[in-house]
């Protein structure tokens, strides 16, 4: 594919500056396009300044929050006022500070992952239908959103698409459940075949503890996909990586092209 675009920020709150700008741009283009914005936001804590930038007044005046319509790529096994909660981090830092209508805002059922699998089953296919619904997806298609925000951990996953479960290898599923047995618990997450339809993926990684990770999946000794990260590649969209200074420090600058 040939729409990545890679930059090297400088520390995390450049990347969330970087973040806002792309975030505002593509909210008023979809807005202006189709009379709605659908985003899904990533979890952990790495967006967080992010969603603190969208709260400031003077993001208030370039998005239009009633064309927006709030997603996120996974959630945790937990209520949506668990610190935890990827709903919950957005909901403190961005969501309470918008006049975004509550319809608007469409979280997973996190809280029925904890019951068992049959309840986080459902809430992930409650969920698929609830994109479709908002989307308007024909029966047949992949829902296409027009932002994704994804993060990556030390060990290659993104979203709740863990090495070594089950949920990497769904093909035909937009939302899963799935077991994470090195966490012992369970997610609902976006799938590889929802990420990959999307007409722009986000990646937001910073922090040293990335570094390694980062070199392996940007730039493969052996050009194997070995992480699930890689592995996120949208067949006819944007693919943007926002990296801090510590996050690229193992990358060969030489061999990254284009350094935005
Ligand atoms: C989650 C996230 C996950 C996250 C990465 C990076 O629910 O944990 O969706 O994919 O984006 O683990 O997390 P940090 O931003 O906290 O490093």
């Amino acid at each position: 594919m040939s729409n990545i675009e890679i930059k090297i920020c400088a520390d995390a709150d450049a990347i969330s500056r970087e973040a806002a700008t792309r975030f505002m741009d593509a909210a008023r283009d979809a807005t202006a396009r189709n009379g709605k914005f659908s985003v899904a936001l990533s979890g952990g804590s790495t967006p967080r300044k992010l969603f603190e930038k969208l709260a400031l007044p003077e993001a208030q005046s370039r998005v239009d929050w009633n064309a927006v319509h709030l997603f996120w790529s996974d959630e945790r096994a937990v209520p949506p006022d668990d610190k935890d909660s990827n709903f919950h981090t957005a909901h403190e830092s961005l969501i309470t500070h918008i006049p975004i209508p509550e319809a608007n805002i469409h979280r997973i059922a996190g809280e029925q992952a904890q019951t068992s699998d049959a309840d986080a089953e459902q809430a992930a296919a409650e969920y698929e239908s609830e994109i479709r619904r908002v989307l308007q997806t024909p029966h047949d298609d992949m829902p296409r959103f027009d932002l994704i925000l994804l993060g990556m951990g030390a060990d290659g996953h993104t979203a709740s698409l863990f090495p070594g479960t089950t949920a990497l290898d769904e093909t035909a599923r937009g939302v899963v459940t799935v077991w994470v047995e090195k966490m012992n618990t369970r997610r609902v997450t976006f799938t590889f075949p929802l990420l990959n339809h999307a007409a722009h993926v986000m990646f937001l990684i910073g922090g040293a503890d990335k570094s390694h990770t980062l070199r392996e999946v940007l730039q493969p000794e052996n050009g194997a996909a070995t992480y699930p990260s890689q592995r996120v590649k949208p067949t006819n969209g944007k693919l943007t990586w926002l990296i801090d200074e510590a996050a690229a420090s193992e990358l060969n600058r030489d061999a990254l092209s284009p350094i935005k």
